[in-house]
């Protein structure tokens, strides 16, 4: 039986999703929860090895779909051997993207359709879903000048390219969130670190308030 707390983190590049992390962590930690933390696609030998294939940039005759089923490959393997145990366990996982990255990226962003990929994607997680997602909501321009702010190079064809497929996934998310109303929150993500800190801090409280009277690893 399933007993433990299931957290995902969503959002574009520049998103801040790993600092975000590290503080989600810390709180979880200081709340007195055991934690796992992991992330898509990969969080175990196999599904390392499916990442390696699906973001190896020499892949350029990879198909759409072939994408969209090997990251639900990927998130299947990851989810039988390390997530499902961990939550039998009683532990707080916390996954750095999961299945709203598909919906995002290859069901809109890329066109595959959001449904179409949740078909797959329900196959694979068979019942699985976060407890708790938190989208990092980054608007394009910000994320991006982020990545390149230690940079001084010019902003080429490439990057706007990069801007358009980016400002396609923020929407793509915006409609993920639609569907998902309950389970996924949106954190205003443009703001500086210490601000989206805090604002994760207070949805973790408010969220994992209730849930146990001994945190001791057990929820
Ligand atoms: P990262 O930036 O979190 O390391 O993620 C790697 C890339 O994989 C990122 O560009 C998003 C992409 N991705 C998908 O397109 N679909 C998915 O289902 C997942 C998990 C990641």
């Amino acid at each position: 039986m399933r007993n433990g707390y299931f957290i995902t983190v969503e959002g574009g590049e520049g998103a801040g999703k790993t600092s975000a992390i590290d503080v989600i962590v810390q709180h979880l930690q200081q709340m007195g929860y055991n934690v796992v933390s992991t992330r898509e696609p990969g969080g175990i030998p196999i599904a390392e090895q499916i990442r390696q294939v699906v973001l190896d940039r020499a892949n350029t005759a990879m198909d759409a779909r072939t994408e969209a089923l090997l990251y639900a490959a990927a998130r299947r393997q990851h989810l039988a051997e390390k997530v499902i145990p961990a939550l039998q366990a009683g532990a707080v996982v916390l996954c750095d993207r999961f299945v709203d990255s598909s919906l995002a990226y290859q069901g809109y962003a890329r066109g595959l359709g959001i449904e179409e990929v949740w078909r797959i994607n329900e196959f694979a997680v068979n019942g699985t879903m976060p407890d708790l997602t938190l989208w990092l909501d980054v608007s394009p321009e910000i994320g991006l000048s982020r990545i390149y702010a230690n940079t001084d190079r010019e902003v080429n064809r490439l990057d706007l390219e990069r801007q358009d497929f980016h400002q396609r996934v923020r929407e793509g998310y915006r409609l993920v969130r639609e569907r998902f109303p309950q389970r996924i929150v949106a954190v205003d993500a443009d703001r500086d670190q210490a601000t989206i800190h805090e604002e994760l801090r207070k949805v973790l409280d408010s969220r994992l308030s209730g849930l146990s009277d001994t945190p001791s690893g057990k929820l």
